[in-house]
């Protein structure tokens, strides 16, 4: 059992003071009963939170999954410029959340956002293998010995990459599928830059076998169900 109003001052992201203003007030309810002794116990597994009518989340750890816009960046603190945390719907917001992983500015598509420390750090280790696949249209086309050059492994200045795959959408050869199991600073970008192509758009579409939901437009977002967070981990590639 865990008190109430700490329970609603982490899933809404206010303070102590103002879950027990909220409770006061007669906005929360507790399976449909309105609570307004601010000592109130409940309990995290089974009872079903109401603020103002709206269900809220308040489970140990939340995962979100964002379909990422241009022009955001993926980090906590944006010191001037726009995160994917200042960008989340206010009631999904809550402390101590951070985007596992980084996409550059320009790039749109798969962000998981979390509070799990220990998760984020298994799906971004590359000895755990958890693949992270890519869309990326090309200003000019790539090849059969390209390739096998990214299934080999490149260099990149001092690093020595992981295999990579990469394959074809259409027949210029000019938009690329392309996995990878690392994340490294611009990975994909430097790896075309080695042969002299440039990458003019990049979009994550899956990470683990989950793909992005195709249902959210750009800036949207949802809970991954716990279903979905398992296949991140655990699902193998066919
Ligand atoms: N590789 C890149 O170059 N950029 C990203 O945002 C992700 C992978």
């Amino acid at each position: 059992m865990e008190r109430l109003d700490k329970v609603i001052a982490s899933a809404l992201n206010v303070s102590r003071n103002d879950a027990r203003n909220f409770i006061k007030k007669g906005l929360v309810t507790v399976n449909s009963q309105t609570v307004r002794d601010i000592g109130a116990k409940v309990d995290e597994e089974r009872d079903e939170l109401f603020y103002n009518g709206k269900k809220i989340s308040y489970s140990k750890f939340v995962y979100i999954m964002m379909n990422k816009p241009k022009g955001v960046i993926s980090a906590s603190e944006g010191r001037g410029e726009k995160t994917v945390i200042d960008i989340l719907p206010q009631d999904m917001k809550r402390k101590n959340l951070f985007p596992a992983g980084r996409l550059d500015k320009d790039t749109t598509g798969f962000m998981l956002i979390t509070d799990d420390g220990g998760f984020a750090h298994r799906i971004l280790n590359p000895k755990n293998h958890i693949p992270k696949t890519y869309i990326a249209l090309l200003d000019k086309p790539f090849n059969d010995e390209i390739i096998e050059e990214f299934e080999r492994g490149i260099e990149l200045k001092n690093d020595s990459l992981m295999p990579a795959k990469i394959k074809p959408l259409d027949s210029e050869y000019l938009t690329a599928r392309v996995t990878i199991n690392q994340g490294m600073y611009h990975q994909i970008k430097r790896m075309f830059a080695k042969f002299s192509i440039t990458v003019l758009e990049l979009k994550r579409i899956s990470m683990g076998v989950l793909n992005l939901d195709d249902s959210l437009g750009e800036g949207e977002c949802r809970y991954i169900t716990p279903n979905e967070l398992y296949l991140i981990e655990n699902g193998k590639l066919l």
